[in-house]
């Protein structure tokens, strides 16, 4: 079942000069995958992401979450729609400094009005999976970056979203912190069936996904699949990363 669908999809930033910085994307993510996007920073990636997200509209073309194209929506429809279909789970957390880890995580349900019963059985489940039970009470300067992420996560989940949207989530956390988000992302992906689309500059991040799409100038450039290892497949990513060429600083090759 095609939980995403990205028809043709354009965007051209007006402005003195005018520039396209998406050109006409074709992109299908099926229900349970886990698709990486990947590019040299400035060719669309945050662009698609948005688009798909709502935060910004195309200039042509369309998105189909679920079957619904979110931007004819109302702002109101749109609200509800982007709370109960999507997660989203950012470079820097985004989680409210005044609350507790738990009630970050339940603040999407509070919304929708589900009972505090029903929260509490969903917030212990969650958080027993993704390993933060013992910082429930804390505040959100009193934890790791890694466990602020895993927070973000299980905030993004909480509300079983159709389609969980990331923006270089490992994009601040140390190399172990961004394994342990990684695998937990591919926990849920494999455990639960959540759709997930990852963008990431991180050729170790992206290797834990089950496909990964490469865009330039803002083009479909090359898609490749997880094969049989996870070693492979990141050598994979490196390979396509350096036949796209760009800034090679910009990509870590070292970590394995
Ligand atoms: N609001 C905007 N107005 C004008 N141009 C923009 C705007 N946002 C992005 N661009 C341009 O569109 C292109 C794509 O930007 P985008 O942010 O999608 O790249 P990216 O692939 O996410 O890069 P990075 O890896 O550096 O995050 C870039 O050339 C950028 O300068
Ligand atoms: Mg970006």
């Amino acid at each position: 079942m095609e939980i995403l669908k990205v028809n043709h999809l354009s965007k051209i930033y007006k402005g003195a000069v005018s520039y396209e910085a998406l050109s006409k994307i074709q992109l299908t993510i099926n229900q349970g995958e886990f698709v990486g996007i990947m590019g040299p920073s400035g060719s669309g990636k945050t662009t698609l992401l948005n688009l798909v997200s709502t935060i910004d509209s195309p200039t042509s073309g369309e998105v189909l979450i679920n079957g619904r194209n979110p931007h004819t929506l109302t702002p109101d429809e749109l609200a509800v729609f982007r709370r109960r279909e999507l997660g989203f789970v950012f470079q820097s957390f985004n989680l409210l400094h005044t609350l507790t880890v738990k009630e970050n995580i339940i603040l999407p349900l509070a919304l929708d009005g589900i009972s505090v019963q029903e929260m509490n059985t969903r917030v212990n489940h969650l958080a027993e999976k993704l390993g933060i039970t013992a910082i429930l009470d804390k505040r959100t300067y009193e934890i790791s970056g890694g466990q602020a992420q895993r927070t973000a996560i299980a905030r993004a989940l909480i509300h079983e979203p159709k389609l969980v949207l990331a923006d270089e989530p490992t994009g601040n956390l140390d190399s172990k912190a961004a394994r342990d988000v990684m695998g937990i992302m591919e926990k849920r992906n494999k455990e639960d069936g959540t759709t997930m689309m990852l963008v990431t500059h991180d050729p170790v991040a992206a290797s834990y996904c089950n496909r990964v799409v490469f865009i330039k100038d803002g083009e479909l450039y090359n898609e490749i699949h997880y094969g049989d290892n996870r070693a492979a497949f990141y050598q994979k990513i490196i390979n396509v990363l350096s036949l796209m060429g760009g800034n090679a600083d910009e990509f870590q090759t070292i970590r394995v």
